[in-house]
């Protein structure tokens, strides 16, 4: 089968990460990917932000479970409170995607620039998982300082987030749906 192909029916989200870094190259990789994403009119409205500093990590893995066990729904705070958990998976990279909120279609834009990372990543046999609880976070009063320290640009509101890193184990295969599919003719 053509390898991009391949690429895209291998990628899944992988939910256990190994604590070796990203090499470089592959970060810069990945990021270029996003980069090269289409975008509404060409605006480029993104804003990417990469996290691998590990106390910032942490701090952000607390703060989500500290808003699961709050959020009311019993499964999330089960969820949270176990010590073992972690939102982020423990990958050793996370990166944030903002948009201009004043673009045409920032959304969008973000979350095509997110799966091309997310290929990318697949095409060097490195894992990745959208994370939303990280968006919900940063939308809240408590994820506001978040937002100032993760040096989100003014005016720029986060749409995805991601886990990336070495796969630790496989995610099986996700079925997809039936009838999903209409072509006129
Ligand atoms: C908008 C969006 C939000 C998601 N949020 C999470 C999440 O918070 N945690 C998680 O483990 N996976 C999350 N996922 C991943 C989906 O669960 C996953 O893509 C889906 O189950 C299909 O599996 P696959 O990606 O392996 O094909 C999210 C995906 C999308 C597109």
């Amino acid at each position: 089968m053509n390898e991009t192909m391949n690429t895209i029916l291998n990628r899944r989200s992988i939910r256990a990460y190994k604590e070796d870094q990203l090499k470089e190259e592959e970060l810069q990789t990945i990021i270029e990917a996003g980069k090269f994403a289409p975008s509404a009119i060409n605006e480029q409205c993104w804003h990417f932000t990469i996290i691998q500093n590990k106390e910032l990590l942490h701090k952000i893995n607390k703060a989500c479970k500290e808003i699961m066990i709050k959020s009311g729904n019993k499964m999330f705070a089960e969820r949270a409170k176990d010590e073992n958990f972690s939102v982020l998976y423990n990958a050793p990279t996370f990166i944030i995607i903002s948009g201009d909120e004043k673009a045409v279609a920032p959304q969008v834009d973000c979350a095509l620039a997110m799966e091309n990372m997310f290929l990318a990543a697949e095409a060097m046999n490195i894992g990745s998982c959208w994370i939303h609880a990280v968006i919900n976070l940063l939308g809240t009063e408590e994820g506001k300082a978040l937002k100032e320290e993760l040096q989100i640009p003014e005016g720029f509101a986060p749409y995805c987030s991601a886990a990336f890193g070495n796969k630790a184990a496989d995610s099986s295969k996700a079925p997809r749906k039936e009838g999903t599919v209409t072509i006129l003719r």
